[in-house]
């Protein structure tokens, strides 16, 4: 058997969320260009869109976007929890395990009804926005940030954060970050989503193993690597072109680029650049610059083209967002098309469960009494280095 490594290709259900076309470089929610979702459309629009199939009315958008804003509630049990997590721990795993604790106040928890999953997609899409806010809040001492709920997700997310009303221009630049990556097919996090999903466990279980997915540097983690790159660049004093030839001498990865879907430009990748770009002239160029230097050194010397998370991180930065909540920021988003995914897996379910090619030893294996036995592990109970 020729099985392909990490599923590479394989199609592994039907959805009619999210177009990919990677040799073209076309993304589509729905069936709409991303490019034009990016341009003309909200965080809360395209929201509606993937749990719906179909664009938002006036009037439909306007009673959306009010049920979003009134799930902004957290149990006081989840605040003080949030209180009593050490401040050092990583925000990512303390949205993983607050997500997780949020099932056992939920109403729904255990229903897998469509109904019950579109009412807890709103209340979980506005509190993983507050989790990750507030968490940042506590544990640089400050006061906790009371929602707004006149304010659209992306500025409400940045008030929470922050403490003061944000800029029209930091409104609309998070709110087109949040817009790129609210879905992206069957991605790492949402297969573990709709896997779990699909044994009809709950969504609070798919989307804490979504979150634990999305942590890994291979994928949503990758936005922090760029980051850290950037910095030990910076810190270094050494030409950002020359730092990674240096990486690529030593077989490293550089994080930002790469795809197992894009053959061509990520499409998510051509915004984010303009973003960084225009951010950085009215701030600070320099982090754009950077990054620019290292694409097309990247693009020339391994035909690598930047993905989602490569612009992610400078943008953020000149934002002053701080470098482990870009993560938990890609969730603040994804959020949006984990919740679509597992009510399709919900309302059309059935198990999954692949096989796998087995490289074991022969059947049938000789089972040898305990104590004719001969040690054949090497160094089994030696920590790892
Ligand atoms: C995204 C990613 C995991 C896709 O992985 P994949 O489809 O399994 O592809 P592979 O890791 O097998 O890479 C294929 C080849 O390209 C190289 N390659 C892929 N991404 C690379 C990168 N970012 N830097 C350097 N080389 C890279 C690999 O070394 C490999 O080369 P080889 O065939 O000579 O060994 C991979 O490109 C990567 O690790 N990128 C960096 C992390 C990242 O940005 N993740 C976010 C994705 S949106």
């Amino acid at each position: 058997m020729n099985t392909p490594k990490g599923l590479q290709d394989v199609i592994a259900n039907e959805s009619s969320i999210c177009f990919i076309d990677g040799a073209k470089g076309i993304l589509s929610y729905r069936g709409i260009d991303i490019h034009e979702l990016a341009q003309k459309s909200s965080f809360e629009e395209i929201t509606f869109l993937l749990w719906n199939n179909a664009l938002p009315t006036a009037a439909e958008l306007k009673d959306f976007s009010h049920q979003l804003a009134a799930a902004r509630q957290l149990p006081d049990d989840v605040i003080e929890f949030l209180k009593s997590v050490p401040r050092t721990a990583s925000p990512m795993e303390v949205l993983r395990t607050t997500v997780s604790l949020l099932s056992i106040y939920d109403a729904d928890e255990k229903s897998v009804l469509h109904t019950a999953n579109v009412r807890k997609s709103f209340r979980l899409t506005a509190q993983i926005a507050m989790i990750v806010a507030i968490f940042d809040r506590i544990r640089k001492g400050k006061e906790i940030i009371t929602p707004d709920t006149s304010l659209s997700h992306a500025a409400n997310f940045l008030w929470m954060l922050n403490g003061v009303k944000p800029s029209e221009t930091a409104t609309k630049a998070l709110d087109v970050a949040l817009i790129l990556h609210a879905d992206h097919e069957l991605n790492a996090s949402t297969f573990a989503a709709r896997v779990i999903a699909a044994t009809l466990s709950d969504m609070h279980s798919a989307i804490t193993g979504a979150i634990g997915a999305l942590k890994g540097p291979l994928h949503g983690g990758a936005n922090e690597a760029v980051m850290h790159l950037l910095y030990d660049i910076e810190r270094a004093g050494t030409d950002p072109v020359e730092h990674v030839r240096g990486m690529l001498a030593n077989k490293e990865k550089i994080s930002g680029f790469g795809h197992r879907v894009y053959t061509t430009e990520d499409p998510r990748a051509t915004h984010l650049r303009r973003m960084s770009e225009d951010l950085g002239k009215d701030a600070n160029p320099k982090w754009y610059e950077m990054s620019r230097k290292i694409e097309l050194f990247v693009k020339d010397e391994k035909k690598l083209n930047a993905n989602v998370d490569f612009y992610s991180a400078s943008t953020y930065t000149t934002l002053g967002i701080d470098i482990d909540l870009f993560t938990p920021i890609f969730a603040v988003s994804r959020i949006a098309g984990w919740c679509a995914h597992v009510i399709e897996q919900h309302d059309d379910n059935r198990l999954i469960r692949p096989r796998a090619d087995y490289t074991g030893p022969a059947y049938p294996a000789p089972y040898v009494p305990v104590a004719q036995r001969t040690s054949k592990v090497k160094d089994w109970s030696k920590p790892k280095a």
